[in-house]
């Protein structure tokens, strides 16, 4: 099956950057919970950048706060102090509402356990990423129905999340993310439920986008999935440990 053989249909945005070309900046961003009067933490100091263009994997041991991380940089959680440039916009000044609209322009992601809206079919699904973008309805439909295509998932269209087997659910939410082709994506363990001849085809697929230009952050646990990706970044208890610079 490659059901992903044709090149993204369109390059990502290309109407903000910081001229270094530096995509996504952290400057010691820190997150912790609070229970009662102690607190744990979670990420410690992290400082890293991201370079438009490149294919990281993150890795760790369970808990390391990898989900953690990937949230942040998605923007789906803004409690965390420290320094946070998307595109060299300051996420960490940003108000809710322009925070929503930068991720949902740039931003495709996959979570970890899918997060498929219950109450829409997977062809909804996938057009809601759509639906944030000036995209007339036509070619709306045109774009499902090619990724439906794409992913060999046409019969399962009209079925809502809970009837899909977990891998199915786990196809639908990695289309979910590329359909948009946004400029970066954002994946959490993206083939930890497929089968391994599925999980490749996932990771061609991201080689292709990222060969087109897209960036790409994947969580990952596995070696062979790392290896398609330019660098690790490697959690431990919250630390980065050995993350090299981007050349
Ligand atoms: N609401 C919370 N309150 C306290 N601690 C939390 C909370 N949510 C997450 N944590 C802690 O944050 C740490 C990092 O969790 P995270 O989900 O980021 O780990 P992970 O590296 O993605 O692990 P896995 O590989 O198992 O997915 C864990 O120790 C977890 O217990
Ligand atoms: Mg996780």
């Amino acid at each position: 099956m490659s059901f992903f053989s044709r090149a993204p249909q369109s390059a990502p945005p290309e109407d903000f950057l910081a001229p270094s070309g530096v995509l996504i900046s952290l400057n010691q961003m820190e997150k912790s919970y609070a229970h009662g009067t102690s607190r744990s933490w979670v990420l410690r100091r992290v400082t890293l950048d991201i370079k438009e263009g490149e294919f990281v994997s993150i890795m760790g041991p369970s808990g390391a706060g990898k989900s953690t991380l990937l949230h942040i940089l998605g923007m789906h959680d803004s409690a965390w102090t420290g320094e946070y440039y998307f595109g060299g916009q300051p996420v960490h000044r940003l108000s809710p509402k322009d925070r929503a609209a930068l991720h949902k322009t740039y931003v495709g992601f996959v979570f970890q356990s899918y997060h498929l809206l219950d109450h829409l079919t997977v062809y909804e699904n996938l057009d809601v990423p759509l639906s944030y973008r000036d995209i007339k309805k036509s070619e709306r439909d045109s774009m499902v129905c090619d990724i439906l295509d794409r992913f060999a998932i046409v019969g399962k269209k009209d079925l809502y999340p809970n009837q899909l087997s977990g891998g199915q659910q786990q196809l639908v939410a990695v289309a979910r993310a590329v359909i948009a082709n946004p400029k970066v994506i954002l994946a959490d363990e993206p083939t930890g439920n497929l089968h391994s001849s599925q999980g490749r085809d996932i990771m061609e697929l991201f080689r292709k986008l990222n060969d087109g230009g897209t960036t790409i952050i994947q969580v990952t646990h596995s070696e062979a999935n790392a290896e398609c990706g330019s660098r690790v970044i490697e959690l431990k208890d919250g630390w980065v440990v050995g993350a090299p610079t981007p050349e």
